[in-house]
């Protein structure tokens, strides 16, 4: 249909616009100014307490200060009832009682034939929820008040019905009520023969749930078998002229006047999910129609509220479908569109939960939401180990690869921001309490085993530790005499490998007490296989001292050298944690970015050190000190010196 020139201008300038909004918000009266047209109420396109959505009545425009929402009357209307265009300014016409101009024949046609498959519809719901008051239906009426504890009230609400166990129950009624056998096979209500006989029920033996779009028209139905052989638990209506199952939710309409009024919008699973948070007091429910969240449900799901909270089932798959959801929502996120998502106890959907629990379980479920960011970081490092540079560098290199997915700047940055610090806290040293948060549940335990955790941390501090302590040992093995030299520091050393503290409790005893041969006497203590694959490791093999064993000056060098590098990394790993505890105590944000800096720089200084292009000084006692690590951890150390006097 076409509309004649002006025909808009006119409907703008007869309406109100005030009076259009007005039915949908409530008036903040003290910051309004009804005279001048100049009106302000909480918005009704997000949640919020206080009055960010303004109305200018002599412009006929709206723009909320919170959510960035804007438009004229018909905008409005098409938002707040989910309507079509023309759907709009038919609404808007028939308040202002403007005559709509005669339809074109072919959209006539279309939007007849719409209403006659609806009116349809209308005649099916009826006839399935009489089927349910009858006697056919006394299994049905058990199953749904006995088994599944549903309320009077809420199989009334949700208008739940019967299909009886025959072939053309549904068919016959509304032939003998006159809808014609085309509207009857257009509205997916039975299928043709393919014997050549009478068209049958598409539902048999189902409980019936009536499907609705976001205006209230009855367009498709969801069954649920009553006979649990049933090939298919659920069987929904098929796409028709009404029916675009990606295009709709069950039970938008009354989830969308509900989150209006400040509900969580909580997407569900199922059917009878829905009616169940309905039951326990969460009446925005909704539910995908037997299919996955399509992109057409998350835009539909955004117009009702900023963060809908996607339901998932505790396991594995529930996960999955999580995953789905975020890959689909991330190029459509922006700031007030987002998505959390509420993970289920294990083995439990919404309606086991409601049942079981009630509202309180429900709630807690809610309040546990994680974020979006928080499932991101999940998928990307749930039961990995981070143990290499290749493994980080792969790991850094996916999550650029996510993040470069939303395509809004200012989000894409705070994702980026939270990873970052995610990534911290993954990689930073190790804690001595577990206050670290989980992505998942911020108050959960972390998803990785202790052992598992432990790995990920300090990595390679801790590797390049092992094998400092290694060279020492060896090289006192090959050459027991600089024991003498050196028997406190070695007893001090704090070994975190099992068989480093037992080669060293072995070569403690065995010298004093004027063994000859401390290989044997360390086999004796470790066993001999234990003792060979200690000393076959790669990394005693390039140590010059146990190539050249006896040697007692090359070995004091090297056990000197190896225990002051140990005993100053120790230091700084000491140092730096401490900093960062104190820090993040204060919750400064700039000098914990500044430590993670210098600490950065350090790092990088570090690995360049070993590399060639290194400068080096000659410190006070003669030892080679390389330039660019010296300056970085100085700036470190200044960094860490700062918070503490600040402190
Ligand atoms: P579930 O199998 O999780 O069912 O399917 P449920 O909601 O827990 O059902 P009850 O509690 O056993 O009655 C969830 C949704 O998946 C779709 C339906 O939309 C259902 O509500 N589904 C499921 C189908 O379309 N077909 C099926 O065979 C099963
Ligand atoms: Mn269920």
């Amino acid at each position: 249909m076409s509309l004649p020139p002006g025909f808009l201008d006119e409907l703008r300038g007869r309406l109100s616009l005030s009076q259009v909004v007005g039915r949908k918000v409530m008036w903040d009266n003290r910051k309004s100014n009804q005279a001048k047209g100049d009106m302000w109420a909480p918005c009704p396109f997000h949640q919020e307490k206080s009055a960010s959505f303004h109305v200018d009545d002599r412009k006929g425009f709206y723009y909320c200060f919170g959510c960035q929402a804007k438009g004229d009357a018909i905008s409005f209307v098409r938002e707040s009832e989910n309507v079509g265009f023309m759907e709009a300014v038919e609404i808007l016409a028939r308040e202002a009682g403007m005559q709509m101009p005669a339809q074109d024949p072919r959209t006539k046609e279309k939007s007849d034939r719409r209403d006659q498959l609806a009116e349809v519809m209308e005649a099916a719901v009826r006839f399935y929820r009489m089927q349910l008051r009858t006697g056919a239906g006394a299994d049905a009426r058990d199953y749904l008040f006995g088994k599944r504890k549903l309320s009077e009230q809420a199989v009334e609400t949700f208008e739940i019905g019967f299909a009886p166990d025959g072939w053309q129950g549904l068919w016959d009624h509304l032939r003998h009520d006159g809808v014609s056998e085309e509207l009857i096979l257009a509205a997916g209500l039975a299928r043709a023969s393919q014997k050549g006989g009478k068209p049958y029920d598409v539902f048999r033996n189902r409980i019936m749930f009536p499907i609705r779009d976001g205006r209230g028209r009855a367009i498709a139905f969801g069954g649920r078998a009553m006979d649990p052989d049933d090939k298919a638990k659920y069987l929904n209506s098929p796409e028709t002229e009404l029916f675009d199952k990606g295009r709709n939710l069950y039970n938008l309409a009354p989830a969308r006047e509900a989150a209006g009024k400040g509900q969580p919008l909580i997407v569900a699973e199922g059917y009878m999910d829905v009616i169940a948070l309905s039951e326990g007091g969460f009446t925005a429910a909704v539910a995908p129609l037997g299919t996955a969240v399509t992109e057409a449900q998350l835009q539909t799901l955004w117009r009702v509220a900023p963060e809908p909270v996607i339901a998932l089932d505790g396991d594995a798959a529930g996960l999955r479908a999580a995953y789905r959801v975020i890959d689909l929502a991330l190029p459509l996120l922006e700031a007030g569109r987002s998505l959390r998502f509420a993970r289920m106890p294990e083995g439990k959907d919404p309606d086991d939960l409601v049942r079981s629990g009630g509202e309180a379980a429900v709630r807690e479920v809610l309040d546990a939401a994680a974020p979006t960011v928080d499932l991101l970081w999940r998928r990307e490092t749930e039961g990995r180990v981070f143990d290499s540079p290749e493994r980080k560098a792969a790991l850094d290199q996916s999550l650029r690869e996510t993040l470069k997915r939303i395509p809004d700047p200012s989000l894409r940055y705070h994702y980026g921001e939270e990873i970052k610090r995610l990534r911290w806290e993954l990689f930073r040293p190790a804690r001595p309490e577990g206050k670290r948060r989980t992505p998942w549940r911020r108050d959960a335990p972390a998803p990785a085993s202790p052992s598992a955790k432990a790995s990920l941390l300090a990595s390679d501090a801790r590797a390049e530790e092992h094998i400092r302590e290694a060279v020492i040992l060896a090289a006192v093995l090959s050459t027991p005499e600089v024991l003498d030299t050196f028997d406190a520091e070695i007893a001090e050393m704090d070994c975190a490998d099992a068989t480093h503290s037992a080669i060293r409790d072995a070569l403690l005893r065995a010298m004093p007490a004027g063994e000859s041969d401390a290989r044997a006497a360390v086999a004796a203590a470790i066993g001999q296989s234990a003792l060979d694959s200690f000393l076959s490791a790669p990394h005693l093999q390039v140590v010059p001292c146990l190539r050249q064993p006896g040697d007692a000056e090359i070995a004091a060098l090297t056990v000197a050298e190896e225990l002051a590098k140990r005993n100053a990394a120790r230091g700084r790993h000491e140092a730096e944690t401490e900093a960062v505890e104190d820090l993040e105590a204060h919750s400064d944000e700039v000098l914990t970015w500044r430590l993670r800096q210098a600490s950065e720089d350090y790092a990088r200084a570090q690995r360049a050190a070993r590399e060639d292009d290194r400068e080096f000084d000659t410190g006070a006692n003669g030892a080679r000190i390389d330039r660019g690590e010296r300056d970085a951890f100085a700036a470190l150390m200044e960094t860490i010196r700062f918070d503490k006097r600040r402190s």
